[in-house]
């Protein structure tokens, strides 16, 4: 009998597997679907202050394989979402479940943050840093001095667990600098990856770009699966252990979530694949997984979590 639930600080989760910020969990449809899937817990939409409109349309295409977006954070705004979380949390209060916050000021983010940290929300809150779809708003998790005046402000008043959603980096250089921010501050968990932003699909019939805004937006799906895998594990070799990863990115099997696991991702978010196969995807992937766990002998996550071998090994 294999186990997968999995543990982020002193939290369980029946399951290691849920959905990925931004699809299919915009609303409380959306939300109980999840509630109701073996997902071992949701995150919600991320939040900005207010209802927000999001990008012109067309902002989605789905290619083989994958897609692109460019949403622009569409969301009924933080009561909306922490009014859910509040609810389902008086509800089951043995469950864990993570609030997306993604103000595109430094000022929105700490007043949303006041609002949770002043709430009785117990849960984790992640906080976006990498949302590459807003004109005129650079992907923050780029800025790495940006990102310690963020966590420096953000510490100074908010003690309840909260983790940072990351864009992907490129560069070892990178790898090291964020890590090295990032260990200065008391993290509950990093995800990595979010879309890697400002690709370009062309619609080659029409000779036009596929969505609108110049036609770039954040890519999700298998492809992008090789550059999280390497995020997932170069950020598992720098951050100290009190920080766990999510790791998120080019999830369509178990295999691919037991690839997220190897490289040291404590839970993995499904983004693309979810959006197509909606929430009975969790059963598919936890049978699939199930199965190359037996077929290997491990009966619990924490037989493989972080254990890659390489040629040096
Ligand atoms: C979006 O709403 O543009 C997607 C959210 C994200 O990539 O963080």
């Amino acid at each position: 009998m294999t186990d997968l639930s999995t543990t982020i600080a002193d939290r369980t989760f029946s399951n290691c597997m849920m959905n990925a910020a931004g699809v299919r969990c915009a609303d409380e449809n959306d939300l109980n679907q999840l509630i109701a899937s073996p997902a071992g817990a949701y995150v919600t939409k991320s939040a900005t202050p207010n209802v927000r409109e999001g990008n012109p349309e067309p902002r989605m295409k789905s290619l083989p394989g994958g897609c692109i977006n460019s949403m622009g954070l569409p969301n009924h705004g933080l009561d909306y979402y922490l009014d859910f979380v509040l609810k389902d949390q008086a509800a089951r209060p043995d469950k864990t479940n993570l609030l997306s916050i993604a103000g595109t000021t430094l000022e929105d983010n700490l007043a949303m943050l006041h609002k949770v940290a002043d709430s009785d929300f117990n849960g984790f809150v992640e906080l976006n840093l990498s949302c590459p779809n807003v004109p005129g708003k650079p992907q923050v998790g780029y800025d790495f001095d940006r990102v310690r005046e963020i966590l420096t402000q953000v510490f100074a008043f908010y003690d309840k667990p909260l983790g940072v959603k990351l864009p992907p980096y490129f560069d070892l250089v990178h790898f090291d600098q964020i890590a090295a921010v990032l260990n200065d501050f008391p993290l509950t968990f990093v995800n990595s990856i979010n879309s890697v932003g400002n690709g370009l699909v062309i619609d080659p019939n029409a000779e036009r770009v596929a969505i609108k805004l110049g036609g770039l937006g954040g890519i999700g799906g298998t492809f992008i699966k090789p550059t999280a895998l390497a995020n997932v594990r170069g950020l598992s070799l720098r951050l100290k252990p009190e920080i766990a990863i999510i790791g998120t990115g080019g999830v369509m099997n178990g295999t691919d979530v037991f690839e997220h696991i190897l490289c040291g991702a404590s839970m993995v978010q499904v983004g693309t694949q979810f959006g197509f196969e909606g929430t009975r995807i969790f059963k598919r992937l936890s049978k699939e997984l199930s199965a190359i766990m037996a077929a290997k002998g491990y009966q619990s996550i924490d037989d493989f979590k972080g254990k890659l071998k390489t040629f040096d090994d």
